[in-house]
């Protein structure tokens, strides 16, 4: 029993020691470009002892327990037989477990492993110089290698005057609406390169900023600046140079003196975005509160002033309908009480007085007997 929960404890010290990729820790610091390489032959020997020849293999990174890798950090390899590269920038200090799963190509067997971000804060003072280029005739993988880092910035470093210049990031042209080349010899996504550093900006990569310039640009021309630059072999793209001035409102004078005669570079003010939002105010706010109002008046005054009216109106028809029933009511009681006494003389409008067909006018009051049984209308004989 003893024996078997050694042997559990020491079968992955053992792997471990055998070479095997166990968790690795890396350093990144914030602001500057960091760069894990995956080496496509180192992962090929983990594979080698199971199938005879180098397989082909991909990678799958992931932050521990989500689906994807923070923001800051990118992957890219270029085929299955190519190394697979992290990459990015981060942004602040913090610890990060990304999950690495190893694919063979061929025998479909995978394997997984941690590589531990330590991201460190930068000891550095932040570049207030900041520089842009795109390169034209490279892939990100080409970029992604310290060696082709280094070839493009020690001749920059030496435009620049200054050893204090960092990478601060690298974009695939494609991830910035760059298109996709044609699968041809020679052409390249286009990679963009940040560079960062405290001291100015040379005066030629001002140069870019001019109008002049930027004119031969919209007319298609490919003008060619800093031509120290020329030795290595990126060809960077003069028209796709962006210059951050993070030097503050009172820039030195040797950046401010090139800022004067490039009329184009105007970081917008926070006055011109000030605008005067009291009429709209009035117009989506106060408008149709007063509308309410008004409405709401007109309301009070049909419920309530009006209604009184229909009431006082309603009052009087009533009073009009009592009386009317009223005298229906002893009309009809003095007709009833005249009925009841028969002998009583007729009312005098019920009573024959003028005959049409005979002329006769007769007395209603020397009718005899049962008048009631006089005909009204004599019948013709
Ligand atoms: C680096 O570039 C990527 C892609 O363009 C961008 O999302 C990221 O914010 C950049 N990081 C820095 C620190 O500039
Ligand atoms: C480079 O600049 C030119 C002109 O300034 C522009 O038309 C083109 O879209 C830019 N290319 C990229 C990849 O941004």
């Amino acid at each position: 029993m003893a024996s078997w929960s050694v042997a559990r404890l020491t079968v992955p010290l053992w792997l471990c020691l055998l070479g095997c990729l166990c968790d690795q820790n890396v350093y990144p610091s914030v602001g500057t470009l960091f760069v894990h390489k995956m080496d496509a032959q180192d992962y090929q020997q983990h594979f080698l002892n199971k199938s005879g020849r180098p397989p082909s293999i991909t990678f799958r990174a992931n932050l521990m327990g989500f689906p994807d890798l923070p923001g800051w950090l990118r992957y890219t390899q270029r085929s299955p037989w190519h190394s697979g590269y992290l990459y990015g920038s981060p942004t602040k200090p913090g610890k990060h477990v990304i999950e690495l799963t190893v694919y063979n190509r061929n025998s479909f067997e995978i394997f997984r492993e941690k590589i531990i971000f330590h991201i460190i804060t930068a000891t550095d003072v932040p570049p207030l110089y900041e520089a842009e280029f795109l390169i034209s005739n490279v892939d990100v993988e080409e970029m992604l290698p310290p060696e082709a880092r280094h070839n493009f910035q020690v001749p920059l470093q030496d435009i620049w005057h200054t050893q204090r210049l960092s990478v601060i990031n690298v974009t695939s042209a494609l991830d910035k609406g760059g298109r996709v080349p044609l699968p041809l010899p020679g052409l390249k996504e286009g990679v963009f390169v940040k560079v960062g550093s405290v001291v100015p900006f040379p005066e030629c990569l001002y140069e870019t900023q001019k109008p002049q310039i930027q004119q031969q640009c919209k007319e298609g021309k490919r003008p060619v600046l800093c031509p120290g630059l020329l030795a290595n072999d990126f060809n960077i793209d003069w028209c796709n140079v962006t210059l951050v001035d993070e030097s503050g409102p009172s820039p030195s004078p040797p950046s401010l003196e090139p800022l004067e005669w490039d009329a184009e570079f105007n970081p917008p003010s926070d006055t011109l975005g000030e605008t005067d939002y009291m009429p709209d105010y009035l117009l989506t706010m106060l408008l149709p509160i007063l509308i309410a109002l008004l409405l709401c008046i007109l309301l009070t005054y049909i419920m309530c002033c009006r209604r009184e009216g229909v009431q006082k109106r309603d009052a009087e028809s009533s009073e009009l309908q009592l009386v009317h029933q009223q005298s229906i009511f002893s009309n009809t009681e003095e007709l009833r009480h005249m009925a009841s006494n028969r002998d009583v003389p007729r009312p005098l409008s019920t009573l024959p007085m003028f005959n049409a067909r005979t002329g006769q006018r007769t007395s209603p009051m020397d009718l005899s007997g049962d008048s009631a049984r006089v005909p009204l209308i004599l019948s013709q004989q």
